[in-house]
Formats: C-alpha cells, sequence, structure tokens
C-alpha cells in the first residue's frame, strides 16, 4: 500500500458523482428482498458518520492537524454516500425514512462520556480511533463489493463501485495513522485489548442485533463471503500488535451463528463450515 497523501486526497474530495448512473433504469432488473434488507443498513450507517463524528470530535482527535483535515472531507463523502444509497433504494421502490439523528440511547450517552474521559487523560487514545476506523472503512468497502457480487444488480454495482473508491481512500486513510500511532507498543497493546474487548460489525449498536447477524451472513457466506471475511482480518492483522487479532471472521462464526438468527436466512453451515 503506498502512503496515503492528504494533500492530494483533500483536493480531490469531493461529493459522490453519480452522473450517468441510470436511476430511472434501476426497476427493469431484479432486487432481492435481501439486498434491500443489506442497503437499507448501509445507507443507514452512512448516514449515522455525523453521530460518529461527534463522538470523534469530543475527543484528542482533532487535536491531530491530519486527522482534523481529513474528518471534514470524509464526514461530507460519507454524507453523499448515504444519499445516493437512498435515492437508489427510492428508484427500487422503497423509500427510505429520513433518519433521527439526534436520538441518542442511555448507553450511547454513558459510552460517549466514558471515551471522552479516557481521550482526554490518554494522548494515544486518536490511534485506537484509527484503528477502529481502519476496521470499518475496510468492512465496509468489502461489504459493498461483495453486495455487488451477490446483489447481481448492473446500475447498484456501477453505484457501489464508485462509493468504493471512497471506501478505499478513507480505509488508507485509517490505515496508515493506524500503523504509524500503533508503532508505540503501550499504544498497540491498549488499541489491541479494546479491539479485543468491544470491537464489533460496523452498525452494531446502531442497527439491531439482528441486522448486522443478517448482514454477516448475506455477504460473508459460502466460499467467496468467507475469502472476503479473511482478506479483511488478515490485512488489519499487518498492523502493530495485530498479528493475531481475531476480527471478522471470528465474530461470523460466534455471532452471525446466534439462536435468534431471522428464519429464512442461508444455511449456517456456509458461515462455519
Ligand atoms: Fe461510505
Ligand atoms: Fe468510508
Amino acid at each position: 500500500m503506498q502512503p496515503f497523501d492528504l494533500e492530494s486526497y483533500v483536493a480531490r474530495s469531493r461529493a459522490l458523482d453519480l452522473t450517468g448512473i441510470a436511476f430511472e433504469d434501476v426497476p427493469r432488473y431484479p432486487l432481492s428482498a435481501e439486498a434491500v434488507r443489506t442497503l437499507v443498513y448501509m445507507q443507514d450507517i452512512e448516514t449515522y458518520t455525523l453521530i460518529y463524528l461527534k463522538s470523534l470530535l469530543s475527543t484528542r482527535g482533532i487535536d491531530d492537524p491530519e486527522v482534523a483535515v481529513f474528518l471534514p472531507c470524509w464526514l461530507y463523502e460519507e454524507t453523499f454516500h448515504g444519499r445516493a444509497l437512498a435515492r437508489f433504494l427510492e428508484a427500487a421502490g422503497h423509500r427510505v425514512a429520513p433518519r433521527v439523528l439526534s436520538r441518542r440511547t442511555l448507553a450511547e450517552r454513558a459510552e460517549m462520556l466514558a471515551t471522552t474521559a479516557i481521550a482526554r487523560v490518554w494522548p494515544d487514545f486518536v490511534g485506537v480511533h484509527m484503528v477502529w476506523g481502519a476496521i470499518n472503512e475496510l468492512t465496509t468497502l468489502t461489504g459493498y463489493r461483495r453486495l455487488a457480487e451477490v446483489a447481481g444488480h448492473p446500475i447498484l454495482a456501477e453505484l457501489l463501485a464508485r462509493i468504493m473508491r471512497d471506501e478505499s481512500r478513507h480505509f488508507a486513510f485509517y490505515f496508515r495513522q493506524a500503523e504509524r500511532r500503533l508503532a508505540r507498543p503501550v499504544a498497540a497493546r491498549v488499541a489491541r485489548f479494546l479491539v479485543d474487548r468491544f470491537w464489533a460489525p460496523v452498525g452494531s449498536g446502531v442497527q439491531p442485533e439482528a441486522e448486522t447477524r443478517f448482514l454477516a451472513r448475506y455477504l460473508f457466506s459460502g466460499i467467496d463471503g468467507r475469502a472476503a471475511a479473511r482478506t479483511v482480518d488478515a490485512t488489519i492483522r499487518r498492523l502493530p500488535g495485530f498479528d493475531d487479532v481475531p476480527l471478522l471472521e471470528a465474530w461470523i462464526a460466534r455471532e452471525a451463528n446466534a439462536e435468534h438468527a431471522p428464519v429464512g436466512s442461508p444455511p449456517l453451515a456456509t458461515v462455519t463450515a
């Protein structure tokens, strides 16, 4: 992977280009209920970026000049991903209700306060955010690639290809930041501890657990899905202190097979076999 060129990223950052995307032709191709359910989840997560940023801003993240330059561009791009997915869903006949972003659960507020308190006393905490970002961006990027493959909808595939170009730049930023910050052994140890203890796929805690499990099965089942999950894990394991971190594949094996899995989902054996 090349070093991340922040100046060039900022210069090129813009709203997702939808030129030539034939939204009017979306209904001409079949779109499964599973693909719609996945898109609704992803659309919501893209929209939720604003809230995620809010918690990030309450930490020392923006004390860092590079992070402070990156975050506004990142939020801008993610916002347009959410809008593009909503437009696609609407074109397919599934109107997305606007999300109420200000509503927070008590648990979310407590978590945010705890994060803020730790971050204020420990300057290396931003490294934890960078690792989290790297994992989430790579999982999202891989999830979109898998959705394009599994859904088999040509217009969706084109739209996702454009979104994925942004996601891969986001991933590169977070990964390079994490790599540099985790070079400090203490930072690596703490980040690893927190990931081991608290990490769950992007959208966990925001979407119902059953939806995250559904997505894991839909996108990461079968030979190709498992290979994709393994590639995510192998990439993150290149970070200092993360060489044997149990991540997406382990989460899927543990959680996606939970007894609460909705009826009618793909055979669970394909996930763990
Ligand atoms: Fe995105
Ligand atoms: Fe992203």
